[in-house]
């Protein structure tokens, strides 16, 4: 039976733009359960970003619940919700937002750091992951000597340092070229797979949401199931 992981509840999001009032989520809900990849398609600008945003827990919603693993998350205290992103939710962006000035080994072992896990268990299990990700041998190199494949694939090991229950990733491959592009999902397929993670990508690319378990469009402020 199917394990609902992420579970939204009612979810509203609105911004004031000038005068005017935007609603971006409308009422929305989604179940996602674990181990499943999720694509989520729609028009530029209809909220896909503010979706994953909300739904990680780096903006908090107007109204509505949100929970992980039963758990309700509640954006009351910054701290704690730093926390709760920091060790529960994976993000890669379409940029990847690297540190330029440390290497790839210490870009992925960024999130450790910060929480503290100790130093000799973090970098042996950060250059595991960057060999998973095919990187064995850019351990030390800058982030700024790397390709866009593999300053994305670095991207990728950072969102996995700290196990997270879910990945939430926004166009990860808009900024890269078709080929390059379908590596990196192939590789986040994988990972999916053998973590038994559970991955929801916003994608431009209907091809590659094709090949995921299920395809949700963003409109009007709620998501609705999509045939391939
Ligand atoms: N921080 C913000 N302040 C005001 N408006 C915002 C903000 N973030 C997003 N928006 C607006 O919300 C709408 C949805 O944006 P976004 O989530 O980035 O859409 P998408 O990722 O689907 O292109 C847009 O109209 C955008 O201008
Ligand atoms: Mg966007």
């Amino acid at each position: 039976m199917q394990q609902p992981l992420l579970v939204a509840r009612e979810v509203t999001k609105k911004f004031q733009s000038g005068h005017d009032e935007i609603t971006v989520l409308d009422n929305m809900d989604v179940t996602i359960y674990t181990g499943e990849m999720v694509a989520i398609i729609g028009e530029s600008g209809t909220g896909k970003t503010t979706l994953l945003q909300v739904l990680g827990g780096l903006s908090s919603p107007d109204n509505g619940s949100l929970s992980l693993n039963s758990t309700p998350i509640k954006m009351t205290n910054e701290k704690k919700q730093s926390d709760f992103r920091n060790k529960e939710i994976g993000f890669v962006f379409q940029f990847h937002h690297l540190l330029p000035e440390f290497t790839a080994l210490e870009n992925t072992m960024m999130p450790g750091l910060i929480s503290g896990v100790p130093y000799t268990q973090l970098k042996k299990e950060a250059t595991e992951l960057l060999g998973k990700v095919g990187l064995s041998r850019q351990l030390t190199q800058p982030i700024t000597e790397l390709s866009g494949g593999e300053q994305q694939r670095v991207a990728l090991a950072r969102a996995l340092i700290m196990q997270p229950s879910i990945l939430l990733a926004d166009e990860p491959t808009g900024n890269l070229d078709p080929q390059t592009g379908d590596l990196v999902f192939d590789l986040i397929r994988e990972i999916n797979h053998e973590f038994n993670l559970t991955t929801v990508m916003v994608t431009h690319n209907h091809h590659l949401a094709e090949k995921m378990d299920r395809c949700l469009t963003l409109k009007d402020g709620i998501l609705v199931e999509s045939p391939f």
